[in-house]
């Protein structure tokens, strides 16, 4: 099976996904981290070099390359992945793919996303904290609909790691 961690920017897709995989003894990656590893560049210099439109096809690719290659995966996507070139339907569709959406309030991600947005291209310009809720506000409710789809949803605010990754295993079962 591939377990397919979907959400929005600071969701905790891949320290969450690192900890299931260890839990379930699956093999772990961060599609972020294998764009910039195979691109040789990190995925804030492909946005700046080459602009995001050139990014959404290298990780509509990747994504399709890792989910025909690979079993006993846990997958964590970037917040953009589910809502691009058809992605969502490729997860939806994919047999031995389960999807899940790590959903958290607007209020948990604009306090994670203000302490760390340098790394992150689309927020990094945004100055004032009024600007950062109301764009994260308006992308989360756009995105909403295509992380909606996934085969499960777990609500994470106000929960310890240990108690999500329970949670996860649990839906494995
Ligand atoms: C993006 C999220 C990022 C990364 C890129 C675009 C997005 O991943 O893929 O900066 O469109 O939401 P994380 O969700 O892991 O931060």
């Amino acid at each position: 099976m591939i377990v397919i961690l979907i959400g929005y920017m600071a969701s905790g897709k891949s320290s969450l996904g690192k900890l299931l995989s260890k839990k379930v003894n699956y093999q772990f990656i961060d599609l972020d981290h294998y764009i910039e590893e195979k691109e040789n560049r990190s995925v804030s210099e492909i946005f700046r070099t080459e602009g995001e439109i050139y990014f959404r096809k290298l990780e509509s690719v990747y994504l399709k390359k890792i989910i025909e290659n690979s079993n006993n995966l846990i997958l964590s996507v970037g917040g953009g992945t589910p809502c691009y070139s058809g992605n969502m339907d490729t997860i939806l569709k994919a047999k031995n793919v389960k999807s899940i959406y790590l959903q958290s309030s607007l209020e948990k991600l604009v306090k994670r996303l203000k302490r760390n947005k340098s790394k992150r291209p689309l927020i990094a310009h945004i100055e004032t904290d009024a600007l950062l809720n109301e764009f994260i506000g308006k992308h989360l409710f756009e995105r909403s609909q295509f992380y909606e789809q996934a085969n499960i949803k777990i609500a994470t605010d106000n929960k310890p790691k240990k108690e999500i990754v329970k949670e996860l295993v649990s839906t494995l079962l």
